[in-house]
């Protein structure tokens, strides 16, 4: 993925369009698999018979209303927990436990960066622990710091920079680990309105420049269908989809013309529909 993020740097406008993610096409593995895979935690059944395959290079985005499971299954697909029943496989493997191909990007980024490094620092800890010599580490940070909108701020510590700063940093560190799958769970829903659309954008010009497959968790439902491939809707107690919607949108994605597009709206109508009747 290196050569392709620092390909990205340069394709930034165009990448959008070059990402074809063909649904039909198929894969004969998926990368991340749930084979009915079900999760009790404290004597309580969380997720129950979930079957999913996310093809490589798909963009999956799951919704649902709060406590119906989101942050429980992306935690089982990157290894945290181990299913009760079932398997969640990657690339075919069995998830055992968590691996640097799966890289996590958590909503409240204030937990997941060390105030007491810099940008840089940060972005680094990726490096280091993948092995990457210390005299190669300069260059790739800055041009980390570069595809995610922040130049010339590796001097900075977390707390001098603002949350969209901040969450554009711990995705840097995302990709500094160079990962295979990216999951995301609500990673703009801390953030104000026109900071998240400008996140949103750059998350799929990273993308598209990456080839990265992405599970992305929101309870924002136009942002799952502006950003996604798929939509999936969970139903709560125990969590299981009650919904799954394509999304037939032409890429690039553009915040005015997909918003208004009939498709979207079509989409829209529909999730929405399914989110208020699993709230009654
Ligand atoms: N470690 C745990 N032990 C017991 N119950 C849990 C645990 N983690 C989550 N839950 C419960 O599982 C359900 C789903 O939680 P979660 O996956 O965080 O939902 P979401 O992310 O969709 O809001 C909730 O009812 C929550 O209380
Ligand atoms: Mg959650």
């Amino acid at each position: 993925m290196k050569a392709q993020v620092k390909a990205q740097v340069k394709a930034q406008g165009t990448a959008n369009a070059q990402r074809q993610f063909d649904p039909v096409a198929g894969h004969p593995t998926p990368q991340v698999a749930f084979a009915d895979v079900t999760l009790d935690l404290g004597g309580k059944t969380i997720i129950e018979n979930l079957s999913l395959g996310v093809q490589p290079a798909e963009f999956l985005c799951i919704v649902g209303a709060s406590g119906c499971g989101k942050t429980t299954a992306l935690r089982l697909a990157a290894g945290l927990y181990q299913p009760t029943r079932g398997k969640v496989t990657f690339d075919g493997q069995p998830m055992r436990e968590p691996r640097r191909e799966i890289a996590i990007v958590f909503q409240d980024y204030g937990k997941a960066l060390l105030p007491w490094r810099t940008a840089a620092g940060n972005v680094s800890l990726a490096l280091e622990a993948g092995g990457m010599p210390a005299a190669e580490r300069p260059a790739r940070i800055e041009e980390l710091l570069r595809t995610v909108g922040l130049p010339g701020h590796a001097g900075k510590y977390p707390a001098e920079m603002s949350g969209g700063m901040q969450q554009r940093l711990q995705i840097a560190r995302c990709l500094a680990q160079e990962p295979k799958t990216l999951l995301m769970d609500e990673p703009f829903g801390a953030l104000d309105a026109m900071t998240r659309q400008g996140l949103q954008d750059e998350v799929l010009s990273l993308v598209a420049a990456s080839g990265v497959t992405v599970i992305f968790v929101t309870h924002d439902l136009d942002e799952a269908i502006y950003l996604g491939d798929r939509v999936i809707g969970l139903l709560p107690h125990p969590g299981r989809i009650g919904i799954e919607l394509p999304v037939n949108l032409p890429r690039p994605r553009d915040q005015l013309s997909t918003r208004e597009h009939p498709e979207f709206l079509r989409l829209r109508r529909q999730l929405f529909d399914f989110i208020k009747a699993t709230e009654q």
